[in-house]
């Protein structure tokens, strides 16, 4: 199926949407990014994703030129136009296109390069990956200092990703002075009975919506939640361990460089939580 996207305030069927080659984003990787994910046709943590996008633009100095109200409407049009029951919406902004290539800002008049896309997941509620747990490697994080703004410069997570898969694992834990900051493309966390455990928020790591919404709902059970880096070695000595992301929701982590963690099968704090962001999810989501 040919589907529709957003292009620059049209929706075009995919093969005919365009975007110049002095796109800044193209050129120079100026541009941010968000993924919502959608279930039952339904945004989840939708407003996390908005003040993020706000955030992440403007330590970049980038203004959006499309309203909040018009961007949650595009969101929606799309789960509409695509007829998307579960999936991923993908947001890009870049800072436009300056008519050249140049490493200096084009003025303020230049409008930015808004594009969405819609992925369709039938199964994101019970992927594979959430079922049987996933496998990672521990791999230098030597991604800019700056991870807490979504950046489309993805080449280094992509460069962990591809290690992962040559060393038969789906994920990467990152390790930054011997602690692990993040996965390649999510938040990680690893259990010690009842105590969760996670890197504190910081330009080290991505500031997840799923993270955040995450740690609400587990402090209003009966976990207690420690904010503090860890090892690889405490990672694979852990009860459990798991990563929390739009794309994954909450997907445990049975093995980390080749030691399985706990039984080495997912674990049921994982289980739990993922269960309860799922609810929770679908009963706020817009
Ligand atoms: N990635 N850390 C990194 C480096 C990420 O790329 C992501 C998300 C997260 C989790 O953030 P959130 O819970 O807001 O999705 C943490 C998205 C899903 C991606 O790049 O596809």
């Amino acid at each position: 199926m040919t589907r529709t996207v957003y292009v620059n305030g049209d929706y075009l069927p995919e093969t005919e949407a365009t975007v110049s080659i002095f796109d800044r984003g193209f050129l120079m990787g100026d541009a941010v990014y968000e993924v919502t994910s959608v279930l039952g046709g339904k945004l989840l943590d939708y407003a996390g994703h908005e003040a993020r996008l706000a955030r992440s633009l403007s330590e970049l100095e980038m203004t959006n030129p499309v309203s909040a109200e018009d961007l949650l409407e595009v969101h929606r049009q799309l789960v509409i136009r695509n007829g998307i029951e579960n999936g991923l919406i993908y947001l890009q902004i870049s800072r436009g296109n300056a008519g050249d290539r140049s490493f200096v800002f084009p003025d303020a008049s230049v409008p930015g390069t808004v594009v969405l896309f819609t992925q369709s997941v039938p199964d994101l509620e019970t992927t594979p990956a959430s079922q049987k747990g996933i496998k990672v490697i521990s791999f230098d994080d030597l991604r800019w200092g700056r991870r807490d703004i979504k950046t489309v410069q993805l080449l280094w997570p992509s460069m962990a990703k591809m290690a992962a898969k040559k060393a038969g694992c789906e994920d990467a834990f990152f390790v930054k002075d011997g602690m692990v900051t993040e996965g390649s493309s999510s938040n990680a966390y690893i259990v010690k009975g009842n105590r969760i455990i996670t890197r504190p928020l910081s330009n080290d790591i991505l500031h997840g919506i799923t993270r955040a919404t995450l740690l609400k709902y587990a402090a209003e059970t009966q976990y207690e939640i420690e904010e503090r880096a860890f090892t690889i070695e405490e990672a694979q000595n852990a009860d459990e361990a798991f990563v929390t992301g739009a794309s994954t929701f909450i997907t445990p982590v049975v093995e980390v460089d080749g030691k399985a963690v706990g039984t080495g099968a997912p674990g049921p704090v994982a289980q739990r939580l993922r269960e309860l962001y799922i609810a929770e999810g679908k009963k706020a989501a817009i």
